[in-house]
């Protein structure tokens, strides 16, 4: 932007990790009346450069200190493996950066509330990745259950059939419980039940098995689990890395609608779903979903929002808070898994799970 335009008030952003990193870049670059990608930071010194050439003005670092060290960075955006989130985000914090930070945040219950301690501390704050959130189809059924159209909940069934194989697992931090931190539970599936606790609320209660039997990995790459609300709501959720065609499903039963997802693996919150609306309530439901207004998707509807909490004040649209959440629902899941019971939840106070799941 030149003088004439006024000063470049975009939020400047640094990505740190550069595989899924990728996507986040895009992302920026989409929204670049919002957003100034300036540096990227990658250990591959190739990676890191590459990356930086996309787009002009980007500098490419492969040491993450000089991200934090840098004084042009509003926002680290960070994709590095799961077992370095929890130091990174706090050195970044203290060094006056906010963070966005890819799932899974951190390794236990624990350790997202020494990050929430950190972030007030330092007044900025930390945005966790749920980008599933935001997709159109799954935005109609919340303004269909936000005003209270769909009725009591019933039953929902989710579905998770991804395929992993020995190319995913070639990097070393991957399948391994000290680096990945879980398996499909965590890394896959959460994101899907992320979907589902935004419709339905938390669980009061989960049972999960768990079976590694697609990859030769330490973590499970292939789950059931039931999940119980205090309103006698119940789910299902299956999930495996190991299906040949690829596909995520959700079908949420209510008194008043079915809501049934698309089955595109990566983007199941996206348009089309389908709302069936029960006898007598076709036009209450036809008038919330027609007059759903579609907003941004994906990494790019997440970060907008974002942009957008920031200029107002308020509140992020993925807190601290969504990510404890999922990570003491993950908790419960393994536990339940391991020790063959169900898992009430919230978990106790002085619940020792809260500080890691990993076995
Ligand atoms: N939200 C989603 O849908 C989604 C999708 C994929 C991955 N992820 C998450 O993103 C994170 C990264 O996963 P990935 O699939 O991109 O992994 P990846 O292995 O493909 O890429 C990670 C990159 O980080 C780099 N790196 C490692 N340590 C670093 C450090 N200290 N400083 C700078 N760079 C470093 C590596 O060289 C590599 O290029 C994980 O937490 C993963 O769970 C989220």
């Amino acid at each position: 932007m030149s003088d004439a335009e006024g000063p470049d008030e975009r939020i400047r952003v640094a990505v740190v990790g550069l595989g899924i990193g990728r996507m986040h870049v895009l992302a920026f670059h989409e929204l670049r009346k919002r957003f100034r990608v300036v540096a990227v930071c990658d250990v591959d010194a190739e990676r890191a450069t590459e990356v930086a050439g996309w787009l002009k003005g980007v500098r490419a670092e492969t040491d993450p200190e000089a991200i934090w060290a840098a004084g042009d960075v509003d926002v680290v955006a960070l994709c590095t493996p799961p077992s370095q989130h929890r130091a990174q985000v706090e050195a970044a914090l203290r060094a006056g950066k906010d963070v966005i930070c890819e799932k899974p945040l951190v390794a236990s219950v624990r350790e997202v509330d020494e990050l929430a301690a950190i972030a007030a501390e330092t007044g900025h704050h930390v945005m966790p990745v749920f980008q599933y959130r935001f997709g159109n189809g799954l935005q109609k059924l919340l303004a269909l259950v936000d005003q209270g159209v769909a009725g009591r909940p019933f039953v929902a069934n989710i579905d998770l059939a991804w395929r992993r194989g020995a190319d995913y697992y070639a990097a070393p931090w991957r399948g391994r419980w000290e680096t990945e931190l879980g398996g499909v539970l965590l890394g896959h599936a959460v994101h899907l039940l992320d979907m589902a606790v935004q419709v339905l609320g938390p669980p009061a209660a989960v049972w999960a098995r768990t079976a590694t039997l697609v990859n030769d990995i330490e973590t499970e790459d292939s789950a059931v689990v039931t999940l119980r609300w205090a309103n006698g709501a119940l789910a299902t959720l299956s999930a495996t890395l190991g299906s040949v065609p690829e596909l995520s499903r959700h079908r949420f039963t209510f008194e008043h609608l079915t809501a049934e997802s698309g089955t595109d693996p990566y983007t199941n919150s996206f348009d089309p779903w389908t709302f069936t609306a029960a006898p007598g309530h076709e036009d209450a439901v036809a008038a919330v979903v027609d007059a759903h207004v579609p907003g941004t998707e994906d990494y790019i509807g997440q970060f907008e929002r974002y942009a957008d909490a920031r200029a107002n004040g308020g509140p992020l649209p993925v807190t601290l808070a969504d990510a404890r959440l999922m990570l003491e629902l993950v908790t419960a899941l393994y536990t339940s898994s391991r020790e063959d019971r169900e898992v009430a939840l919230p978990l106790a106070e002085d619940d020792p799970s809260l500080a890691g799941w990993a076995p």
